[in-house]
């Protein structure tokens, strides 16, 4: 798009070689901060996607995980007042918790543990919204909220603990697929490239729409469905299928209504499972070395 990108990040669930390809790109900048600290920098518009993603990786350090969702908002949105600067805020469909009605439209306040294991995550992503939703009226900031749903694709952390990765790191080593209860839970899985689309059409648009709004694909599987699907991709793979116990808090049913994205943003996902899956177990066959 012709923009030069400042890419801020403390490594604290990403890594250098994420980007490595990017270094010598005169158009890209890499700097190692931490967004609960202040930033000093100009810039025309901020994606703040900083947070550990995972609940591996946001239980690890759960204070951190709320002060990077609060204190990394307030310096993020303060950054984007000083400069007048467009700001998007990458929620996640979590703010809907267990969700009572399926699928989630944006009108939906949710249904949240506020003292469980996931609410470090949950409720500082919640209260990110707030403070935008706050900046917007009382600073009259231009924001942008996408709610994000369960998205994949390459580069994510084979260890981090999420289904997709989880799934392909255990077939492609030949170790048993771990699946939490009997598998009947349903996700909707987004891959990464349907998800930057929406987010910049999202900061774009040309009529001030500001969300949020639900980014994900609809498409419903069942986590046995995913299991088997991965199995099937990965034809040589000797892999079994072994079901653990629930963790607690998981919802059983997750899937987002687009209407709004489509209706706002003309925008809907394209690329389907078996496509994305393809393209991310070609990534990590690459990164772990294995045919
Ligand atoms: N992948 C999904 O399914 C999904 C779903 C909903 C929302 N999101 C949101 O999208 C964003 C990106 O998620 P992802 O899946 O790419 O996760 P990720 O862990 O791969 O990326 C998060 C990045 O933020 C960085 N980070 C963490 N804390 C930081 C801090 N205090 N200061 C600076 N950088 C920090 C990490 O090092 C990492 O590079 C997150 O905000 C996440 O909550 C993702």
């Amino acid at each position: 798009m012709g923009c030069d990108v400042l890419c801020v990040d403390n490594f604290y669930s990403g890594t250098k070689d994420n980007v490595a390809h990017l270094l010598g790109n005169p158009c890209f900048e890499l700097m190692r901060h931490d967004v609960t600290f202040p930033l000093y920098v100009e810039v025309d518009e901020i994606y703040n996607f900083a947070c550990p993603a995972s609940p591996v990786h946001y239980q690890w350090d759960p204070v951190q995980t709320t002060k990077t969702s609060v204190h990394g908002a307030i310096n993020m949105l303060g950054l984007a007042k000083r400069v007048k600067a467009k700001i998007l805020q990458a929620s996640t469909s979590e703010v809907y918790g267990d969700p009572q009605v399926h699928p989630q439209r944006e009108n939906y306040w949710g249904h949240v543990n506020p003292i469980g294991l996931r609410s470090c995550y949950d409720e500082g992503k919640r209260c990110a919204e707030t403070l935008f939703f706050d900046y917007h009226r009382q600073h009259s900031l231009q924001i942008r909220v996408a709610r994000i749903f369960n998205t994949y694709g390459p580069h994510m952390h084979p260890n981090d603990g999420r289904v997709v990765s989880n799934f392909i790191v255990q077939a492609l080593g030949n170790k048993d697929i771990t699946i939490y209860g009997d598998g009947s839970q349903t996700r909707s899985f987004q891959y990464v490239d349907d998800l930057i689309e929406g987010m910049v059409r999202l900061m774009e648009n040309a009529v001030g729409f500001i969300g949020p709004v639900n980014l994900g694909n609809p498409v419903e599987f069942t986590i046995r469905q995913l299991a088997e699907k991965v199995l099937r991709l990965i034809p040589n793979s000797t892999s079994k299928l072994v079901f653990n116990d629930l963790p607690a808090d998981d919802p059983i049913q997750r899937k987002p209504d687009i209407s709004l994205a489509q209706e706002k943003l003309d925008w809907a996902p394209r690329v389907p499972l078996d496509e994305g899956l393809t393209r991310t177990i070609d990534y990590f066959r690459r990164k772990l070395g294995s045919v």
